[in-house]
């Protein structure tokens, strides 16, 4: 089983991820915990990237899709052979944050544009593997905002609503489950227990 946790900068996602790691563990299960940008020396450059003010600039953006295709491309084989041993696998981050963050068209743009835009994320993006779990930690722009150290030029207001918009969109044509993340610690972990439970049969 493959989990991915998505959502803008801020969401709570790597919180979310070791308590998530901690819960599956005391269930018995082995987990791999991994995340995008990975700290290969690819997510090492897109890190050092993301730093640059042009960032969040078409051609930049544009530069980064390859990259973060090329970045992710490293963990399918570690995947796969998690998955063949039984393990799950929990990520921060999969290829939806790339069609999500690489896609210069704001939502209202003209659907043909996007649909180009987009096609060409996808087809970027082929031969990664899908998750079987998304779950989308949604967060008030503002308040993920203050959570950010303002180090990447993607942590700014403006970016991330579009981002928001962007995820919350692919989770009503991708079956996300979405969470709440505006909720305390325990209970956005309270929700994701929910959601994964019935997925490995068990009652919580
Ligand atoms: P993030 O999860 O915030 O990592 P960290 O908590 O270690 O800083 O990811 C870093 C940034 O990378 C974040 O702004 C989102 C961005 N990103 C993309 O733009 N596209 C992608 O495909 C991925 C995986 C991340």
């Amino acid at each position: 089983m493959y989990i991915c946790l998505e959502g803008i900068d801020g969401s709570g996602k790597s919180t979310q991820i070791l308590l998530l790691e901690k819960w599956l563990n005391d269930y018995g299960y082995e987990v791999l915990r991994i995340f995008e940008p990975t700290d290969s020396a690819t997510g090492k450059l897109i890190r050092e990237i993301l730093k640059d003010p042009r960032a969040t600039e078409d051609n930049f953006q544009k530069t980064l899709a390859l990259l973060f295709a090329a970045d992710r491309m490293v963990l399918m084989d570690t995947i796969r052979a998690a998955e063949e041993s039984g393990k799950a696998v929990i990520s921060d981050r999969c290829f939806y944050s790339s069609i999500a963050y690489q896609n210069p068209q704001s939502v209202s743009d003209s659907n043909q544009k996007q649909d180009s835009d987009t096609s060409w994320l996808y087809e970027l993006n082929k031969f990664v593997k899908k998750p079987d779990i998304v779950i989308l930690l949604d967060l008030d722009v503002e308040k993920a905002i203050s959570r950010c150290d303002g180090n990447d030029s993607f942590e700014n207001k403006a970016f991330l609503e579009k981002i928001r918009n962007r995820y919350l969109e692919l989770a009503r044509t991708n079956d996300f489950f979405v969470i709440n993340a505006n909720n305390g610690v325990n209970k956005v972990h309270e929700d994701i227990k929910k959601v994964i439970s019935p997925k490995i049969g068990r009652c919580i």
